[in-house]
């Protein structure tokens, strides 16, 4: 097979590279960015190529992390010359004809891919759906109240870069963290995060829409309902991001239809492919790892058919370049049966 990554030298990129040439050994990889980085050798050997008509020809999988409009442009055009892409933007996720898709939750969704596009969900919503689906399974999901933590690495490198480049001139003095904050907040700039991270924790993640909800916010409650085909399911999101380099991290308040048994509950979740279970799992200690973590599970004070819990991901793996790989080869899979 020939297999493209475009956005070949980004965060997510990087790391899909790595897991393509681990899981599809022998095929051939081809690197694909932005007219910038065209001609430049990374450190795998591959020569990013740049997107033009004539480059995009004769590949049977396409891996998209350039962003939505970049995917936008080019995953067409890449269907149309017959490969099958899996892009990891949001520009494809809600339409009815490309499928959205977590390997362990929805894989036969594979077959419904009309336009030759799959969608790879959002790496807060994806962290989510292995316990839900698993949850889900046992007694019927019919609503999540979630809140999220995520790291700075949701927004690319750029991202990575703003909060590591402001730790030490925020962390400098110890008297102004305590008494004026808003001080020690104001000595370094931000543009990629909605205020300073360093030390801080920011309530605001992506565009508010009237109803006062992000957009971030919506795609928790969109994709979480067509992936786990719960189209009336009720969630409550709120997206928080926090001083962590790598790994999201979400609390969620989970309803159903049946009342909830803590020991049938913990089972579920241990038999659930690549999720594990550990009393109160941090994102820097599962950062670089594959599986998804969920910590913390217990019944609700209240309310016997809800259950509290708290779940880890790293959204560099499982969140974006995993999952892509595991539908792509969700997909050749397909193609040699
Ligand atoms: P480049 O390095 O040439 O800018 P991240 O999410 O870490 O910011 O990475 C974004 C990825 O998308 C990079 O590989 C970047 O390439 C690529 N990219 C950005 N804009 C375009 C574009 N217009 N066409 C192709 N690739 C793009």
């Amino acid at each position: 097979m020939r297999i493209a990554i475009v956005g070949a030298t980004g965060a997510v990129g990087t790391i899909m590279r790595r897991l393509a040439r681990e899981r599809f050994e022998g095929h051939e990889l081809v690197a694909f960015a932005s007219e910038r980085s065209a001609g430049k050798t990374l450190e795998d050997g591959l020569v990013v190529q740049p997107l033009r008509d004539d480059t995009i020809e004769g590949f049977d999988l396409a891996l998209f992390s350039a962003g939505g409009d970049t995917s936008r442009d080019w995953s067409p055009r890449f269907a149309a010359a017959g490969a099958t892409v899996v892009d990891n933007s949001s520009a494809f996720r809600m339409d009815p004809d490309v499928p959205l898709i977590v390997s362990e939750v929805n894989p036969d969704a594979v077959g419904a891919a009309r336009k030759g596009i799959i969608a790879n969900p959002n790496c807060t919503t994806m962290v989510i759906m292995l316990p839900a689906k698993a949850l889900h399974d046992a007694f019927g999901l019919t609503s999540m109240v979630c809140t999220s933590f995520q790291a700075a690495g949701g927004a690319g490198q750029k991202g990575i870069d703003e909060l590591t480049g402001q730790v030490a001139t925020v962390g400098e003095d110890v008297d102004q963290l305590v008494n004026h904050g808003e001080a020690a907040a104001r000595k370094v700039e931000h543009s990629v995060h909605a205020n300073t991270l360093a030390y801080n924790v920011v309530p605001l993640l992506g565009t508010l829409d009237d109803q006062g909800y992000t957009d971030e916010e919506m795609k928790m409650l969109n994709e979480s309902r067509k992936i786990l085909s719960i189209p009336n399911l009720e969630v409550t999101p709120t997206c928080v991001r926090v001083p962590v380099v790598v790994g999201h991290s979400v609390a969620v308040r989970a309803t159903f239809d049946q009342e909830v048994d803590l020991g049938r509950a913990l089972d579920a979740l241990n038999g659930f492919p690549n999720l594990v279970v550990t009393e109160a799992p941090t994102p820097l200690e599962w950062a670089g790892r594959n599986e998804t973590v969920v910590g913390r599970v217990r019944g609700d004070l209240n309310d016997p058919h809800t259950l509290n819990f708290f779940v880890v991901g790293d959204n560099l793996l499982k969140g974006a370049a995993l999952n892509t790989v595991q539908i792509a080869e969700l997909v050749a899979q397909r193609v040699a049966a």
